[in-house]
């Protein structure tokens, strides 16, 4: 990205690296060892600090500032409890590995983020040794947020399926006898009838159909949640699925003087998603807004651009924000449950929806409720979902 960091300086200028280079020509082809191992250090796939016996800081390579959210470019020579300031544990592990014989390997630790709650990294410490001697250590390091977040929906997913399973034998096992209990109401009310019982005796007979009509619904419902889904990716911005779903949503509240504004950033790249599934997703999320509002309240939807940081592909982020009463606390850490609702006849089913469509986009959704009211719903889709990322 922007910015130098700067080479390695062990011993004197190139002297123990300089010979593993010193073949014929290669030294010219690659102007100096100094560059090319500049070259090497900063290409790396992995994050790298240098430290040398002072505890100040030699190296710091591309990648390790953008986990790391260094301010570039990072002075050579400062001390290390500096340059990692916004990291102090991890500036301690590097002064205490000065002194260790046995260096930390494959170890992991909690760093902080600007956007995220925090990130791990997994590190290993090796010793830097040159001539017999020791020239500090060096840190090698790997973000591993977005591997334990793909492994926590792995686990998910694999749960999901269980469920999805389970619901459709539980769903088979309830409406069959759902049926029968509702031939036998029917046939119940008919002989009633015919034999002149009061009314109070067919008002029972009739809750019992009813409370059957809606007992299958959930079932129905309950099913639909749970049978697994398979997008059917294209290439397309998303704002063109939450326009389709406001239409959609508008056409539901027809006659409400609600105002939606609308901040699309034309910068947003387009996103790998399946339409359908997305509009719907938004459509939820729209039509609780609107239920939420009332007759005269605001919605805002938001779309802009998020860069990722380790080379990642990029992610677009939606924001749609109510100025309604906000989510009642008694469900708020339940939202995203199947049947959890708050609404007289509500089904509780499109935010458990929305979540589970979201996942399968490898993307997350979050709900934020302000102090005084409204709510605002972030959802963000990973450009292009990266099939079988492995840790390490
Ligand atoms: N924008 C919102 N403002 C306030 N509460 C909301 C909002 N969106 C969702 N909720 C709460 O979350 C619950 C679950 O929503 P959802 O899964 O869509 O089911 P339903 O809309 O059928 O109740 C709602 O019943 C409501 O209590
Ligand atoms: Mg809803």
């Amino acid at each position: 990205m922007t910015g130098r960091s700067f080479a390695p300086r062990l011993g004197s200028e190139g002297s123990s690296t300089g010979r593993a280079l010193d073949g014929p020509g290669k030294e010219c082809l690659l102007d100096g060892p100094d560059v090319f191992f500049r070259g090497v250090v900063e290409g790396m796939r992995c994050g790298i600090v240098t430290v040398d016996q002072e505890g100040c800081v030699l190296t710091v390579n591309e990648l390790a500032r953008e986990i790391l959210e260094l301010d570039t470019p990072v002075e050579a020579g400062r001390p290390v409890r500096d340059v990692l300031a916004r990291h102090p544990r991890l500036a301690e592990v590097l002064i205490d590995a000065l002194e260790m014989s046995q260096l930390p390997n494959r170890a992991e630790m909690e760093i902080r983020s600007r956007e995220d709650d925090g990130r791990t990294i997994g590190f290993t410490i090796s010793p830097i040794v040159a001539e017999g001697q020791q020239h500090g250590v060096a840190l090698f390091f790997k973000d591993l947020t977005q591997v334990e977040r793909q492994e926590e929906q792995e686990r998910l997913r694999d749960r999901l399926a269980a469920l999805g399973q389970m619901a459709a034998s539980l769903a088979h096992e309830i409406r069959n006898p759902l049926a029968s209990i509702e031939v036998m109401a029917t046939l119940l009310r008919r002989k009633l009838a015919r034999c002149g019982a009061g009314d109070d005796a067919l008002v029972s007979v009739e809750k019992i159909a009813a409370e059957v009509a809606r007992l299958n619904q959930t079932v129905t419902r309950g099913l639909e949640f749970a049978r697994p889904i398979a997008p059917e990716m294209q290439l397309r911005p998303l704002a063109a699925a939450l326009d389709e779903a406001l239409a959609e949503a508008r056409a539901r509240f027809a006659g409400s003087r609600v105002t939606v504004e609308r901040s699309y950033e034309a910068a947003a790249p387009n996103v790998e998603h399946d339409p359908t599934l997305m509009r719907q997703v938004f459509t939820n999320i729209l039509v609780n807004a609107y239920q939420a509002v009332g007759e005269t309240g605001r919605i805002e939807i938001d779309v802009r651009p998020v860069a990722r940081p380790e080379r990642q592909p990029g992610a677009v982020e939606v924001v749609i924000r109510d100025d309604g009463p906000g989510i009642p606390p008694e469900v708020r850490d339940k939202i995203f449950y199947p049947f959890v609702t708050t609404k007289e006849g509500g089904s509780g089913i499109g935010l458990a929806m929305a979540r589970k469509i979201i996942e399968c986009h490898h993307g997350m959704i979050d709900v934020a409720v302000g102090e005084r009211g409204g709510t605002a719903f972030t959802l963000r889709l990973p450009v292009a979902v990266d099939h079988g990322q492995g840790r390490g």
